[in-house]
């Protein structure tokens, strides 16, 4: 990556892999499954996948406009190596598939996105996998909950809808020196507002159906590897090969877990995504700045009983915030009204806001979490995760924010 650049100048001119034939200035959309080769020679050679070559063979493994996606988000990151995948779901369920094993476990927070909350607790303890919850501000209970079967700490990386923000730093002191790596999803701040890198995230899953997608045109989800952690120490991966250009964790990941599972990225979806992530900072800035103005607005208003956005003068969180954030962190914050009839109401009234699930569209969404993402869940998983029933989240989108506040206004009275 040329870091001498800056984020969208990096982004925007970040080169195909091959010069297009007819020297087009946006990566067409290869909408093919298979690709031909000249003789038995070379498509020997690219099945058995020579890197230097770096031919595609089917798209369900990789394709022209994918990858091309991928180098645009090595640009924005300075990770190693990435791999889109077909939602975010899939971005967290390969990584998974791809480092836990019977009798190892997983340490997080309770607190998580809820199809994410039952991928841990339902899906793959089915396998043998044990899920570890813990307070991830306390150090002390990571350290316990942590042992030598311990396949990956994972968690939000500011959660998602409690607004919570991680130490990550120290928590990922205490985990290199027991040699456990750090997975964070880091959807709610994308590239151009967080380091990963810097803050000791060692994978990253997003999903980028959220800002990278440019306005919820598609779902998408990715993985980055910034090479930072000695697979050596997982036992399922110890054996695993690598190479010169992919870790044990991406080799695995990439040439039997995904493709295995099938969740490939849409060429198409790259190709919007594409679009999406140059102009992602244009975006993004002006998102998290509305978000903070808002913040600002409901936390002064009576009738608004809790006001959550990291930054906010008043949160636990606010330290933390403006050392891992560049500028605001993102585009979501939560309120609580006195109660859900109330919530509904207030919900009903809105002319501008959209009532819809999805976060970070260039329009504004608004939902009410305990009654839809955490639905179906039973009033005791609803304990374990804290979901309250007084809160409302919303996503800040691209329209004017003084809209935006006449909006919230009218509907609270
Ligand atoms: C924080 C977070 N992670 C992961 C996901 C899952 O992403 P996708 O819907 O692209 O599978 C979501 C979806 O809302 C999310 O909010």
């Amino acid at each position: 990556m040329d870091h001498k650049k800056r984020f969208s100048t990096r982004v925007i001119n970040e080169k195909f892999n091959k010069q297009d034939v007819h020297g087009a200035i946006s990566m067409p959309i290869y909408r093919n499954a298979a690709f031909e080769f000249p003789d038995s020679e070379s498509i020997a050679a690219a099945f058995q996948y020579k890197e230097d070559i770096a031919s595609h063979t089917y798209t369900r493994i990789t394709n022209p406009s994918v990858e091309n996606l991928e180098r645009k988000i090595k640009a924005a990151s300075g990770a190693d190596n990435v791999m889109m995948l077909a939602s975010g779901m899939a971005a967290i369920s390969n990584t998974f598939l791809t480092i836990a094993y019977a009798g190892s476990n997983i340490v997080t927070s309770p607190h998580l996105f809820g199809n994410t909350f039952s991928l841990f607790k339902f899906t793959l303890e089915a396998f043998g996998v044990e899920v570890r919850f813990v307070d991830v501000n306390d150090i002390e209970e990571i350290t316990s909950a942590i042992d030598e079967n311990t396949c990956g700490f994972f968690c939000e990386l500011i959660t998602n809808p409690h607004l919570e923000v991680a130490n990550l730093p120290e928590i990922s002191r205490l985990l290199k020196a027991r040699n456990i790596p750090m997975i964070v999803d880091t959807t709610v701040v994308p590239w151009c507002g967080f380091d990963a890198r810097k803050a000791g995230v060692d994978i990253e899953v997003v999903s980028t159906t959220k800002y990278i997608s440019g306005g919820a045109t598609s779902i998408g989800g990715a993985i980055l590897d910034y090479g930072t952690f000695d697979w050596q120490h997982n036992k399922r991966l110890q054996m695993a090969k690598r190479t010169q250009y992919m870790s044990q964790f991406m080799f695995k990941l990439k040439r039997e877990i995904a493709r295995n599972i099938g969740a490939a990225m849409d060429p198409e979806t790259a190709y919007l995504q594409t679009l999406g992530m140059e102009s992602l900072q244009l975006r993004f800035e002006k998102m998290s700045a509305s978000t903070h103005e808002l913040a600002l607005f409901l936390s002064d208003n009576k009738k608004v009983i809790k006001t959550s956005y990291p930054k906010l003068s008043g949160s636990p969180y606010k330290k933390l915030s403006d050392e891992l954030f560049i500028g605001n962190p993102g585009a979501m914050l939560t309120f609580n009204l006195k109660d859900k009839e109330s919530c509904y109401r207030f919900m009903d009234k809105l002319q501008i806001i959209r009532r819809a699930t999805n976060l970070f569209d260039n329009k504004s969404l608004i939902i009410h979490p305990e009654s839809t993402i955490y639905g179906t869940f039973s009033p005791e998983m609803k304990m374990i995760m804290d979901i309250e029933d007084n809160l409302l989240r919303l996503s800040v989108g691209l329209e004017d924010v003084e809209d935006l506040k006449n909006d919230i206004i009218q509907a609270l009275n």
